[in-house]
């Protein structure tokens, strides 16, 4: 259980940032973990926890380890509600890959979130969500490993305070624990949520009228093919910014300006479009040297050639700013920055 290094971690985000680590480990149990976590502590250097780099900024170097997750393995339980299943996922596993072996067994409630890149450990800390579906809906529990302790302790969706691309592991939490398991509590028969705007017309577009999970699964797949760009050849980390959460006066100010501003009401809130107002600035397909805005989706900034995480971090800076200008509104970054 060496440590490697001054090892490249280019390949290992999706960004595809230049990022260079001082130390790397790797961690495929629980028990490599501990004790990884344990000699950081005793050799006084920072961690890294590092998942499937799908959600992360990393700096051009980072001075201490980064541990890698590959803690592998899915465990399929009966339930005593028979209209529902227990799938316990190891961190280690890639999200698309569970999305996809859950279909096949005839599991249900996932089909909305195919293809979001990543693995299982990240889903719950950021509670991953797609066309109107979160993974927060079907959270039983997540297994976490404190990482003072190395001990493994167990949250209850409710302690792991849930919310719109939020959870306690980013917030009061953050740096204490790190996911080793996730438990999902999943459907025996189909229950699907067909219903938003993007995935509507490309279930029309497919022919469908009367979809099946399997065809809600496949639009989704369409959908995001077409409009986000494939980390494999063009480095991104998926949405870069979150979509704002305004009051209800706020929104009527801004309809006032502009009739068109798409939203999202609950309640006595509204969430806005960050991609919307991303839009409206002119970024859409703008370049700015090795990093740009994807030309299909203005919320995904994209790694066009060697970029660090300097240049992403001054183009969104410059985003933030004209939004600000404009509209008033202040945007929040989506993935961490380490
Ligand atoms: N829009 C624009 N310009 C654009 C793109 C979109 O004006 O370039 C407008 C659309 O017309 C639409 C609105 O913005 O009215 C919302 O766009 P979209 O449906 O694509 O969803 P989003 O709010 O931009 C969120 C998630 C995505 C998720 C989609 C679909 C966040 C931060 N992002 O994006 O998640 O796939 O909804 O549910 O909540 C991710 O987190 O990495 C991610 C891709």
């Amino acid at each position: 259980m060496d440590w490697q290094k001054n090892v490249s971690l280019r390949h290992r985000n999706t960004f595809g940032l230049d990022s260079q680590t001082r130390y790397f480990a790797v961690a495929d149990s629980t028990e490599e973990l501990r004790s990884h976590l344990r000699r950081a502590i005793e050799e006084e250097r920072k961690t890294f926890i590092l998942g499937g780099g799908s959600n992360v900024v990393l700096p051009r170097d980072f001075d201490g380890v980064t541990i890698s997750l590959g803690m592998r393995g899915v465990k399929v339980d009966s339930d005593p509600d028979r209209s529902r299943l227990r799938v316990v996922v190891q961190s280690g596993e890639n999200w698309h890959s569970l999305v996809r072996l859950c279909m096949g067994k005839g599991i249900f409630g996932l089909e909305n979130l195919a293809l979001i890149p990543g693995n299982v450990g990240a889903a719950p800390i950021q509670n991953i969500g797609a066309y109107g579906v979160e993974v927060s809906e079907f959270v039983d529990f997540v297994e976490a490993m404190e990482v003072k302790t190395g001990r493994v302790v167990k949250l209850t969706n409710e302690e792991c305070g849930f919310g719109y691309r939020d959870s306690v592991f980013k917030g009061e939490l953050a740096g204490s624990l790190v996911v080793t398991a996730v438990g999902l509590s999943l459907h025996t028969r189909p229950r699907l949520v067909p219903d938003y705007p993007d995935l509507r017309a490309e279930l029309e577009r497919m022919g469908v009228t009367k979809p099946l999970p399997a065809d809600v699964c496949e639009a989704v797949i369409r959908v995001r093919r077409r409009k986000l760009p494939d980390p494999r050849f063009v480095g991104n980390a998926g949405s870069f910014f979150k979509n704002p959460i305004v009051s209800d006066d706020v929104l009527k100010r801004l309809q006032e300006l502009h009739t068109d501003v798409p939203c999202f009401k609950r309640a006595s809130e509204c969430k806005l479009a960050a991609a919307w107002l991303i839009d409206q600035c002119g970024w859409k397909g703008r370049r700015c040297g090795p990093v740009g805005v994807w030309k299909h989706h203005a919320l995904v900034i994209v790694n066009h050639g060697r970029a660090t995480s300097d240049d992403v971090l001054r183009l969104a800076a410059s985003i933030k700013e004209s939004v600000v200008a404009r509209f008033g509104i202040e945007l929040s970054v989506e993935p961490t920055i380490v």
